[in-house]
């Protein structure tokens, strides 16, 4: 397994979506010995806004296309991504790359990849609850790798802004949920 762990929050050693995608990737590692990881933190080290002369760089579609499996912690930020983490998918989003346009609408291209997202949000989202319309960082996730060709797959950690008991709770329950994943 050649895996590829990107993480996008702010929060360093408090963060709820590092935490989860690292044991993401522990859990992985547990059933594969050979496992190789290559880690890119877009906080310690971001990437600039992108830029037409950015898509000369390949250095990011190259490591994203030479990993099997992909992992990322990714927090909701004012309802959405964090901007971190958008330049990161502008530089994987590429025509010709990891998708096409053709005659009958586009195609993915990055078929064949796992993806794997440590969701982390302060509040809850679910269809029918009163803040579902503000929810745009899994659909957004949901929607972008789906355009590539990948079903990615979530692990959840919500409400964590709803005091300490139910963070404890919700992120104790997401690391369950990351031993079920690596099955
Ligand atoms: C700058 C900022 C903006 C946030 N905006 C939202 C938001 O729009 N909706 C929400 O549910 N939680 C929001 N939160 C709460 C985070 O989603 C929550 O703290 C979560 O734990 C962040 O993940 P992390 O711990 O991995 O950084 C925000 C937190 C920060 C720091």
């Amino acid at each position: 397994m050649t895996i590829l762990h990107i993480d996008s929050s702010i929060n360093g050693d408090t963060s709820a979506s590092r935490a989860i995608s690292r044991s993401i990737v522990d859990q992985l590692r547990a059933t594969d010995a050979a496992a190789t990881v290559t880690t890119r933190d877009l906080v310690a080290k971001p990437l600039p806004h992108l830029t037409l002369d950015a898509f000369a760089d390949t250095t990011v579609l190259d490591e994203f296309l030479a990993a099997d499996t992909i992992v990322i912690g990714a927090p909701m930020y004012n309802f959405t991504l964090p901007t971190q983490l958008k330049a990161w998918l502008d530089r994987i989003l590429v025509a010709g790359k990891t998708f096409r346009y053709t005659e009958s609408g586009p195609e993915g291209l990055a078929g064949g990849k796992r993806v794997i997202i440590a969701l982390a949000r302060g509040g809850v989202y679910d269809a029918g609850s009163p803040a579902s319309a503000l929810e745009h960082l899994e659909s957004y996730l949901s929607g972008t790798f789906n355009f590539i060709g990948i079903q990615p797959e979530f692990v959840a950690a919500d409400g964590l802004n709803f005091g300490p008991e139910q963070r404890a709770t919700s992120i104790r329950q997401a690391l369950g949920e990351t031993i079920r994943l690596a099955a």
